[in-house]
């Protein structure tokens, strides 16, 4: 699949040429100037993946982000340039007790990111590692970004305590989208259909609060084989969080199963996000107890990815799409308006936001 996305900073043109013998529809509106990375949590690695004494880089908004855990267990994101003489704490960054030690002169940092102590024996510099807010949420990893450098106005919620649930799977992947594209996906029922071959009937209409939004539907296969799973229509509660966290809660009556999954996203760059899916399952229609819980452990794994080829059949839209400041919406679409509304509050720093502001509710 390549890489590269339609400038959505151009104006697009009709494919096709209006014909002059017959009446033409309206050409394609221009794009706007696309979204800009959203402010907000990011998923940027799972609790497990950081084990006591693990250094990990990942790539955040087109820069690197270091985040480790020390000795003690606590978890600590920092930017990745020591303060000394530049070097990448990523790339042989050592945790030693509770400090990280840069791979070049062994200047030690604390876990409040001040310098501690020299390779030389000698007093410390007053100079400290740049601090990225983290939090742990649901065994994911999360930090805080936003364009003009505020702190969190929010917080991600984990969802109530539920007994039953197996182990917590995970898989992570690089796609071609925008985080708005993806979470639009939610509420943009019209692509159920034709997409993923599903009818989506609304239990719940869209509500928008705060940060977040939640709905509710009922999911009928539409042609294709029959599907067991779908013999008794399954629902699925969805609640998104700023435009980095999806969680769907399916219950699929057919196999007493209900399925919690986290779609985090975070923008690598202007062009591609990372989707990271966390998966777990319990089987609370299954009398038999070994079993619901032998199940709930082996089932995770497999859904995940099979959770992903239903990703699979949107990559290519994403992939090519562009965004339209306008877009001609029909009878039988979900709430985008409503929904783009919403998620401008995610850009501190988009001009386009405030020109979407401007127009009437
Ligand atoms: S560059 Fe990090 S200790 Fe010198
Ligand atoms: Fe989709």
């Amino acid at each position: 699949m390549s890489l590269s996305k339609p400038d959505r900073s151009r104006p697009q043109s009709p494919t096709t040429p209006p014909s002059p013998a017959v009446p033409s529809s309206p050409a394609v509106p221009p794009s706007a100037a696309p979204p800009p990375y959203p402010d907000g949590w990011f998923a940027i690695a799972t609790s497990a993946e950081l084990r006591p004494g693990r250094v990990l880089t990942r790539r955040l908004m087109g820069e690197d982000v270091v985040v480790y855990r020390t000795r003690s267990g606590r978890l600590r994101a920092v930017r990745p340039f020591c303060p000394h003489l530049g070097a990448h704490l990523g790339h042989g960054g050592l945790v030693r007790g509770e400090d990280i030690v840069c791979p070049f002169h062994h200047f030690a940092f604390g876990p409040e990111g001040e310098c501690v102590r020299t390779g030389y024996g000698t007093p410390p510099p007053k100079a400290r590692l740049g601090a990225v807010v983290s939090r742990e949420v649901a065994g994911l990893v999360f930090v805080w970004w936003h364009a003009r450098g505020e702190p969190p106005s929010w917080e991600v919620e984990a969802l109530p305590a539920a007994e039953g649930f197996g182990p917590v799977r995970c898989i992570a992947r690089t796609l071609v989208a925008h985080p708005q594209d993806f979470m639009e996906n939610v509420i943009d029922t019209g692509h159920f259909t034709p997409i993923h071959r599903l009818a989506v009937r609304m239990v719940e209409e869209p509500r928008f609060e705060g940060p977040r939004m939640t709905s509710a539907y009922r999911l009928v296969r539409v042609g294709g084989k029959k599907n067991a799973l779908f013999s008794s229509a399954p629902t699925l509660r969805a609640t998104v969080q700023g435009l980095g966290v999806f969680i769907a809660e399916t219950t699929v009556p057919a196999i007493g199963m209900e399925m919690r999954a986290w779609f985090c996203v975070v923008p690598l760059d202007p062009v591609r996000i990372e989707m990271r899916l966390a998966l777990s399952a319990r089987f609370a229609g299954v009398r038999h107890r070994g079993t619901a819980r032998a199940l709930a452990a082996l089932v995770p794994g497999p859904l995940a990815w099979f959770s992903t080829f239903e990703t699979n059949r949107d990559l290519p839209i994403w992939a090519h799409n562009t965004y339209l400041e306008h877009p001609r919406l029909a009878q039988g679409d979900g709430p985008i308006t409503k929904y783009r509304r919403w998620a401008r509050q995610f850009y501190s720093d988009w001009p386009g936001a405030a020109r979407q502001a401007r127009r009437p509710a």
